[in-house]
């Protein structure tokens, strides 16, 4: 098969474009013939050393993606050949061979079918940035997940795919949403997508532009992907037993940030990490998302979909700011 093989740890640049054997499925595993398959940071993250996994090389970066079911492992009775599926949540592109390439071994434990009236393109896209948003919402415990409807939800990276989710499940909480975005043309596809502000977070006087928005509430959670200058205006932003999921750093190392901010409101910051989802989690995280944003009539949003042999252009794009996902198109 045609695979994108990572041979060495120095960045997605260095990515080529080769043929290696067809992978087998052992027991409780499926092969999947891949239509499309989705880019996350974390594969650039990995192909640079910047991640915890370091898988042996040859390397197939590639976690998300939708595929025809080919074939089926011993003691597989729930997904038969010819299905097509998505991939939920497994070690695919992480530990073992991912989703750039023209076939897949995936847990069969790990295969979902897709949504009624989702797209191939709209599945192949969601599920690590869902439940990420999702852990990101839900994982504080006082007041009870999901937060209560009328919290003040802010998102930083609100376009990306992590961000986009994030305000859409924001939404399906009744939460008011600020989205942080530094394009204008992304700020207002936010606001269509149900964000009720949407925010330069280059403004030299965000905190009282946000302020003056939502007053006299103040920020009750941030999910936060971006972090560097924006992490002291995020807690400076908060109210009393406010809280920040932190999903990732995009916007580099925090700056002189004063941890007294964090003591007279009782201001607490947890780390989000969605491979810490088990599968059974997964499964029911993904129930809950899928059936909120059918309530909410939304569906996860599509960037930008690239040629197989352009996966270094859907990468740059990616590295741009999408608006939602950037996919490939393995096969039709
Ligand atoms: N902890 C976890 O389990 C987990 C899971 C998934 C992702 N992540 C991490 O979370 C981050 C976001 O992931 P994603 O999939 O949402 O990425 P993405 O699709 O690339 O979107 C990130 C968004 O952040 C903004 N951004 C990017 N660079 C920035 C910078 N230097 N300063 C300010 N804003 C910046 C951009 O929005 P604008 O251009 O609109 O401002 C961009 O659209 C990544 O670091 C990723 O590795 C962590």
């Amino acid at each position: 098969m045609r695979a994108w093989l990572m041979d060495s740890y120095d960045g997605i640049e260095r990515l080529r474009l080769g043929e290696v054997p067809d992978p087998e499925p052992g027991p409780a595993q499926v092969l999947l013939r891949m239509r499309c398959a989705a880019l996350n940071p974390a594969d650039a993250f990995l192909a640079r050393r910047m991640y915890p996994a370091k898988p042996a090389l040859p390397h197939i970066l590639g976690r998300d993606g939708v595929g025809d079911v080919v074939s089926i492992g011993a003691g597989v009775n729930h997904i038969r050949a010819g299905e097509t599926v998505g991939i939920l949540r497994c070690d695919v592109g992480v530990d073992v061979w991912g989703t750039l390439a023209e076939k897949v071994v995936v847990p069969a434990e790990s295969v979902t079918r897709i949504p009624p009236n989702w797209s191939l393109e709209e599945m192949a896209g969601a599920p690590l940035v869902f439940l990420t948003a999702w852990q990101a919402l839900t994982q504080w415990k006082d007041p009870p997940a999901p937060p209560l409807a009328g919290s003040v939800l802010l998102v930083t990276g609100a376009s990306g795919g992590v961000g986009v989710a994030s305000v859409l499940l924001g939404k399906s909480m009744d939460l008011t949403v600020l989205a942080l975005s530094r394009s204008a043309e992304k700020r207002a596809r936010l606001k269509m997508l149900g964000a009720d502000f949407a925010f330069d977070p280059t403004d030299g006087n965000l905190i009282k532009t946000v302020t003056g928005a939502i007053s006299p509430k103040r920020v009750d959670l941030a999910v936060d992907s971006v972090g560097g200058a924006l992490l002291p205006q995020m807690v400076a932003l908060l109210g009393h037993g406010g809280r920040i999921s932190v999903v990732g750093r995009s916007g580099g190392s925090v700056p002189e940030f004063n941890s007294a901010t964090l003591l007279f409101r009782r201001i607490r910051m947890g780390g989000v990490s969605v491979g810490d989802c088990t599968i059974q989690a997964a499964h029911a995280a993904w129930k809950e998302i899928v059936d909120r944003l059918e309530v909410i009539g939304q569906r996860p949003q599509v960037d930008t979909i690239v040629p197989f042999e352009d996966v270094k252009m859907g990468f740059a794009r990616l590295a741009q700011g999408p608006m939602g996902k950037v996919l490939v198109r393995v096969a039709d």
